[in-house]
């Protein structure tokens, strides 16, 4: 599949008109990047939430010291710096790929991997870093193959939007989409925990029955508990909590 050549730069002016966050913001645009992640992560203290968005990087990180491919102009790599610590974090990646999810639920077929994958039918099409950095401030990043019309893509088990629809898709106010329901959900869940998403959350569960693995535990996934650890059922029809 070939898309015309009018796909539009990120703008951070285009940016900042979509965007309604709860706390002052600055964002720091890049055309390269090692990665968004690490820019953030020696970026100086400050009490704002810092944003970060790079048209391609050339160290993208993804979960358990995976590259995360990062191509440019096509795709979203973002990442941000919360201005407030989290005392509990568990449930905080399920959460943040659910405001994921609510901003493209459009899609149809869409469904949510545990502990942060958004997927397409059984093809990735984001996924979510959640670091910790001193006095438990999180960090957060997400990728999210946009108007990536690579067909070796399927072949490596992902998917873009574009390629699921057929059309290109403006990535400013996409990405401004995104963070302000990820920040609206942060807020809920610096209050209140997982609780108020396991429903939701519950509804659009990839794994649900499927088999899966967590380290050692092997078993058939029942779904996330109601602080968000993965149930896995054992042979013997135990649950077991995954972390
Ligand atoms: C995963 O599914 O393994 C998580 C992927 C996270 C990728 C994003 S892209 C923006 C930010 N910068 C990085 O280096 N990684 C995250």
């Amino acid at each position: 599949m070939k898309f015309a050549m009018g796909i539009l730069m990120l703008s951070k002016a285009l940016i900042e008109t979509h965007l309604d966050l709860p706390y002052p913001y600055n964002i720091h645009l890049f055309d390269s990047l090692d990665s968004t992640q690490s820019y953030l992560k020696s970026l100086a203290p400050s009490n704002v939430i810092e944003i970060c968005l790079s048209e391609s990087q050339s160290e993208g990180r993804g979960r358990l010291g995976r590259v995360w491919e990062s191509p440019h102009g096509k795709n979203i790599y973002c990442s941000f710096r919360l201005p407030f610590s989290l005392e509990k974090l568990q449930g905080l990646s399920l959460v943040l790929g659910l405001g994921l999810y609510k901003v493209l639920e459009n899609y149809s077929d869409l469904s949510l991997k545990w502990p942060n994958d958004l997927y397409w039918q059984d093809k990735k099409l984001a996924g979510i870093l959640v670091e910790l950095l001193a006095g438990n401030i999180p960090l957060i990043g997400f990728g999210l193959n946009v108007n990536d019309s690579d067909q070796s893509l399927l072949e490596k088990g992902r998917i873009s939007l574009a390629l699921i629809s057929g059309k290109e898709v403006e990535r400013s106010a996409l990405v401004a989409s995104i963070l302000n329901t990820m920040f609206s959900s942060l807020l809920c869940f610096k209050d209140e925990g997982f609780l108020p998403f396991h429903k939701a959350w519950t509804a659009v569960d990839y794994l649900y029955g499927k088999s899966y693995s967590v380290g050692k535990l092997s078993g058939k996934a029942r779904g996330v508990d109601k602080e968000g650890y993965l149930l896995l059922e054992d042979e013997q029809f135990i649950l077991h909590k995954c972390h």
